[in-house]
């Protein structure tokens, strides 16, 4: 694999996508795109290796002929109801006799907040340091060069089922390629389509994919809550399938195109719908529509609300909901999540990145791209990978490591 080039594979329940960039003077350019339906996964996690492997290979096959490029290294995405999130917080003695906090101190006092009792069946995905205290002073974005005996670190760690986890890099390793890191998906849509300054007041991230709808909550720059719902698009397509008594096929075009909306300048309006044996059409409203949809998508979002409300400080600062993956098209979407969540509310497209704007500029990709980002940023773990280290196979490497330690 040509140094300086990155790989992202999410592995979705709808789209299995590989996206391939190569490390430019102006930053990361997605130099090829690959795409294949996802037939052996569901809500997330692997339910039939062989269609897994076969997906994987087509969408980095197609990815890896538009680059040009041969890859090896992917950054995975990892989800599912498996996913549990917790805080934790550490500290250490700094190691030398300056007593300046050193790179080294950092990571022990990081490495340190992942002892956690954890059962044998699950494994750390992260530790995210969310600020450091030095010598009792909190609130430290990057302690690295203060003076100070002792280090503390706050944490936001996430764990998945070691077997979801293994099935999935099986997949990957079975469809010729190595994973140079797994990253929780929400957090690599975050990383492409949230600003600074949202994580820094207060936002929520909704990935809304075709099986499941996760969530990242942000506050003073990093990640405090992060979860998953098993409930996606998919269920939609279905509930549209069986309340008009048409084919899945032409549920999801009727989701598509009217959603939970009511089109600019239009009132009511109404559509023909096959019937399942495709000979005869009948006349089906907006409202009829959206007294399937609505539901299902209050449902949703109400889930991952209930679970933001429960975990996270009362007193927390929320300004804005981001709403990215496939789902978050759904017309209507919005207006219902500022409804639910009682704040504004904007699509998140992925950014960050040139090349292949127009391919890659939508929501269903945030993931993907996100991945790119967590790959060339040496994962985002340790601050001081991503802003002191030298080569991104530097910080590659050491966020490999940090993982699989
Ligand atoms: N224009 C649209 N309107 C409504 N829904 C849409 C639209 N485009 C895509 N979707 C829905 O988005 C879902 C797929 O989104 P996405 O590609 O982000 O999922 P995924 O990453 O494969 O799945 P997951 O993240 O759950 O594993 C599907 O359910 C699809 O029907
Ligand atoms: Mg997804």
């Amino acid at each position: 694999m040509k140094p300086g080039t990155v790989c992202g594979l999410d592995i979705g329940t709808t789209k299995t996508c590989a996206v391939v960039a190569v490390e430019g003077p102006g930053g990361l350019e997605v130099v090829g795109v690959g795409e294949a339906p996802s037939l052996g996964m569901r809500k997330g996690v692997v339910v039939d290796l062989d269609q897994t492997i076969k997906s994987i290979e087509a969408a980095t096959e197609q990815a890896e002929r538009m680059a040009g490029l041969n890859v090896q290294d992917v950054y995975v995405g990892i989800t599912g109801d498996h996913i549990r999130s917790t805080n934790n917080r550490a500290v250490v003695a700094t190691a030398n006799d300056s007593r300046e906090v050193s790179s080294t101190d950092v990571r022990r006092v990081v490495d340190a907040s992942k002892l956690i009792n954890l059962p044998a069946d699950r494994q750390i995905i992260h530790a995210l340091p969310r600020f450091f205290t030095v010598d009792g002073q909190d609130g430290v974005e990057d302690p690295v060069g203060m003076a100070g005996g002792r280090l503390e670190v706050d944490t936001h760690i996430i764990t998945g089922g070691a077997t979801f986890i293994t099935n999935v890099l099986k997949c990957v390793h079975r469809a010729g390629l190595e994973a140079a890191g797994v990253v929780f998906e929400p957090l690599a849509s975050s990383a492409s389509t949230l600003l600074p300054e949202e994580r820094q007041v207060g936002v929520v991230l909704l990935d809304i994919g075709g099986g499941t709808t996760d969530l990242a909550v942000y506050s003073l720059g990093s990640a405090i809550y992060t979860a998953t719902v098993p409930i996606g698009g998919s269920i939609l397509t279905s509930d549209i399938s069986l309340g008009l008594k048409t084919s899945r096929d032409e549920a999801e075009g009727i989701k598509r195109r009217y959603g939970a909306g009511v089109r600019d300048g239009v009132n009511e309006e109404s559509f023909p719908v096959h019937t399942l044996d495709g000979r005869t059409t009948k006349e089906v409203s907006t409202a009829e529509l959206r007294a399937i949809v609505v539901p299902r998508v209050l449902e949703t979002l109400r889930m991952a609300r209930q679970k933001i409300v429960e975990n996270v400080p009362r007193d927390l600062v929320l300004g804005e909901v981001v709403l990215t993956g496939g789902g978050s098209l759904l017309p209507g979407i919005d207006a219902i999540a500022e409804d639910v969540f009682g704040l504004p509310v904007r699509t998140g497209i992925p950014k960050n990145v040139s090349g292949l704007t127009e391919t890659v500029a939508q929501p269903q990709y945030a993931t993907a791209i996100g991945l790119l980002l967590f790959g060339a940023n040496g994962g985002g773990e340790l601050i001081e990978d991503s802003r002191r280290t030298g080569s991104i196979w530097s910080r590659v490497r050491k966020f490999a490591s940090d993982l699989w330690n």
